[in-house]
């Protein structure tokens, strides 16, 4: 079997997707027992690679892969031999050399996890490159609006609100969400949003009059530390959060908010409506651990229905 790499949304066809959803839905009631672990990757080994700070990528990625009973190395860029000058090359030849089956990898250059892909036999998984792709984010985001609204969200109305520019979360959400035929709205200044987005088919706006038409509101955080120096992308943080900071004043009852954080409260979300049980932003983390231990499990044992009978 060659081996089946999720490096971008690219890689997946719609049934893919789904069945990716249907495996975390299959996994959920292992959550609610006392054991919550299964054997299903008994012997298998994953390897969580860091190189970009993160707190719910990587601990869903190593609770998923625990909950399915496989052995787990974590790596963070801090403490590893890439301090020392080790390059990304020779820090995967190195694990390549444990035989995993996968590596999960996070690394702030755009395309970091290809190349890792053509170095290693393990199946790669993109847990986020630079502002190009966070598929594994876009499958718990899809899982989280299907637990909310039901198995279809053909004709549904998405807004992605904020710093699309710098955000790869934004360029695999457009995708998942218009394959699962979503219609999506990229909302924020022309400063932070890329231009000619609207050739991947999503329309544009530039203030927030038609808020209250979507159904979902999906913030996006002020990727900072992406922002070349000097360049002026937002005057303050202050006007910012004056102009576009999501508040509840802004949004329509019964208008789900989702943000796939870490949040800047009181800068694109206000404080109140981060804390909102209405929200579906801690959805969306526990979402994270059905809908990760279902692309691990998916990676290693197939795509195909008949591989899928026995998750629990
Ligand atoms: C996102 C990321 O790292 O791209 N966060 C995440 O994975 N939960 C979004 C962000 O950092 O703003």
């Amino acid at each position: 079997m060659t081996k089946r790499d999720l490096l971008s949304m690219e890689d997946l066809t719609r049934s893919d997707v789904e069945l990716i959803l249907d495996t975390a839905e299959s996994f959920l009631p292992i959550m609610h027992r006392d054991i919550k672990k299964v054997p299903t990757l008994r012997g298998r080994t994953i390897v969580n690679f860091f190189y970009e700070a993160s707190t719910r990528t990587s601990t869903s990625f190593d609770l998923a892969a625990k909950r399915l009973s496989a052995d787990t190395i974590a790596l963070k860029k801090s403490g590893s031999s890439v301090e020392k000058g080790e390059s990304l090359k020779d820090t995967v030849l190195t694990l390549t050399a444990y035989s995993p089956d996968i590596i999960v990898i996070r690394h702030p250059s755009v395309g970091a996890c290809r190349l890792v892909a053509r170095q290693t036999t393990a199946s790669v998984i993109n847990a986020g490159d630079g502002k190009y792709q966070h598929p594994t984010q876009c499958l718990l985001d899809l899982f989280t609006l299907r637990q909310t609204f039901g198995r279809s969200l053909e004709g549904m109305r998405i807004a992605l609100v904020g710093d699309i520019m710098h955000s790869r979360v934004a360029r695999s959400n457009i995708q998942g969400f218009q394959m699962m035929g979503m219609q999506v709205t990229v909302i924020g200044p022309p400063t932070l949003i890329p231009r000619g987005i609207e050739s991947l088919g999503v329309r544009v706006e530039h203030d927030l009059s038609t808020l209250a038409s979507h159904d979902v509101i999906y913030v996006l955080r002020l990727q900072r530390e992406r922002m070349a120096e000097g360049a002026n992308f937002v005057s303050t943080l202050r006007e910012y959060a004056a102009v576009w900071g999501i508040g509840k004043n802004r949004l329509r009852r019964g208008q789900k908010v989702m943000h796939p954080g870490p949040i800047n409260r009181g800068v694109e979300l206000t404080a109140q409506v981060a804390d909102d049980p209405d929200t579906l932003i801690l959805q969306q983390v526990e979402s994270g651990l059905a809908t990760r231990m279902a692309i691990l499990y998916r990676t290693i044992v197939g795509y195909s229905d008949a591989a899928g009978e026995e998750t629990s």
